[in-house]
């Protein structure tokens, strides 16, 4: 297969038209991790993920775990010598539902307006296949790399990866690498390319109130009896105080304010209110009035209800005071909170606001420390050359609202730095109805993977 003839740019363009059919048939899998029947998609997905690899000139095998499977793929032609990165994604995807928001079937790849519309076309399918093209445009061509590769993808990022920290643990010596380079972000306009100085870390729970031995009747009991659906409501609603800050006693001890420099450049950059509108449907007023909307997305936490149970929600009216009452709750957090922490101050609060008649028990679901980019070194440098080379435009640092939880373990199991710059555009609709990638980030991103490797080699 080796072209030597071509450069590693003019492979991927010849090859355009394939590597879109081999994106489809990927994204054509439904992998959805949460989803127990899809199962054997999931691992479908893995090996597809494993046959990618080496068909771009890699060794690759599948791993077992306790959940689903681990992609390993490795080439270590730069020798001993040479520096090693970490390329870490995922294959797996959030669930498609509601199924009747999507304008096409999430599993059924359909390209609209320069878009590709489907599940996990941005997240993180799309991106993480961006890599392994820009491996197979390098070893195809010139048949080396000029640092060792491995690439680890994951199935069970979408929901908070379980067994990954176990795995790399176990895996420590084989996974060795100086950086670590992740696509699973948004870029900051279509256009703007950007590098990652934050991304935000998760504490999520559920709140569970239960109050009478059974559901009782509304009019028999109501006013007598504390509703435990009232009382959970009354404590979610305490969770936030006027001026959009958390109310919880503590909370805010170990958010640090970042640096002036970080700051001047979130106020440099071009947000525009309007445009956000537009894109959310709606005006950002949630989170502290204090901050800009940037700021609160990136540098402080938040508290959001992901979802609430309780009573009756069918159809008509049914009289009803609902036995107990559940909510999700995530806090997203900044340097230097910790999920443990904000478990520990949960529930003192709760211990403290619960009023007689109710009890509430916090359940942990996942968590996840946030990540602060130390933005220096070779890596760096030459990503933001690659991204100008690609893109025409010099990368801006921007934060990330969401998390990526594993990328705190792997940078302190492996001793590496991460370097996280993402193709996504923002509205891309993930973990949403008609998900989308756009094919011109799809194409620039291959280019600008391409350049990493040539501008590693020129440092
Ligand atoms: N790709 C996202 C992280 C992300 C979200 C980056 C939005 C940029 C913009 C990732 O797949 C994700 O969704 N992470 C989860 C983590 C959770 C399941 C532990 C998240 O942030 O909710
Ligand atoms: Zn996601």
């Amino acid at each position: 297969m080796a072209d030597a003839m071509t450069n590693p740019i003019d492979f991927a363009l010849g090859q355009r038209t394939r590597f879109y059919e081999e994106l489809g048939a990927f994204l054509r899998i439904p992998s959805v991790s949460a989803k127990s029947e899809h199962d054997g998609d999931t691992e479908r997905a893995a090996e597809w993920v494993r046959e990618q690899l080496v068909r771009a000139g890699l060794e690759a095998e599948t791993i077992a775990t306790p959940g689903h499977p681990v992609v390993v793929g490795e080439w270590r032609g730069a020798g001993a010598e040479a520096p090693t990165v970490l390329i870490y994604g995922h294959y797996d995807v959030q669930p498609a539902e509601p199924l009747e928001l999507w304008d096409s079937p999430p599993f059924e790849p359909e390209v609209r307006d320069g878009r590709i519309y489907a599940r996990g076309s941005a997240d993180d399918k799309g991106q993480l296949f961006l890599h392994i093209k820009a491996l197979e445009a390098h070893l195809a061509t010139r048949g080396r790399l000029p640092v060792n590769v491995i690439v680890l993808a994951e199935g069970e990022e979408e929901v908070g990866s379980p067994n990954l920290v176990p795995f790399v643990k176990e895996y420590r010596d084989r996974l060795a690498a100086q950086t670590v380079v992740i696509s699973d972000s948004a870029m900051f306009a279509p256009g703007l390319p950007s590098l990652l100085f934050s991304l935000r870390g998760l504490a999520y729970f559920e709140i569970h109130a239960t109050g009478p031995a059974s559901d009782l009747h509304s009019g028999a009991y109501g006013g007598a009896v504390l509703n435990p659906a009232n009382a959970l409501a009354r404590v979610v609603a305490g969770l936030h105080d006027e001026s959009g800050r958390i109310t919880i006693p503590g909370f805010y001890d170990d958010v640090l304010t970042p640096s002036d420099e970080t700051l001047a450049g979130i106020r440099g950059l071009p947000f525009d209110a309007d445009e956000y509108a537009s894109e959310v449907g709606t005006v950002p007023t949630g989170g502290e009035v204090a901050f800009s909307p940037l700021e609160r997305l990136w540098i402080r936490p938040s508290c959001d209800v992901n979802g609430m149970l309780s009573g009756y929600t069918g159809e008509g009216a049914k009289t009803v005071l609902p036995g107990k009452a559940m909510a999700k709750v995530s806090f997203r957090l900044v340097p230097d909170q910790s999920p443990e922490r904000v478990r520990k101050l949960l529930e003192e609060h709760l211990a403290r606001v619960t009023p007689a008649g109710v009890t509430m028990e916090v359940v942990e679901l996942h968590g996840g420390r946030p990540w602060s980019a130390r933005l220096e070194g070779p890596l760096f440098t030459a990503a933001t050359r690659a991204l100008e080379r690609s893109f025409g435009a010099t990368p801006v640092l921007t934060g990330e609202g969401g998390s990526i939880p594993i990328v705190v373990e792997l940078e302190e199991i492996l001793g590496a730095s991460s370097l996280l710059l993402g193709f996504a555009l923002p509205g891309a609709n993930m973990h949403a109805p008609n998900e989308w990638f756009a094919k011109d980030c799809f194409e620039k991103g291959i280019d600008t993977l391409i350049h990493l490797y040539d501008e590693l080699a020129a440092l």
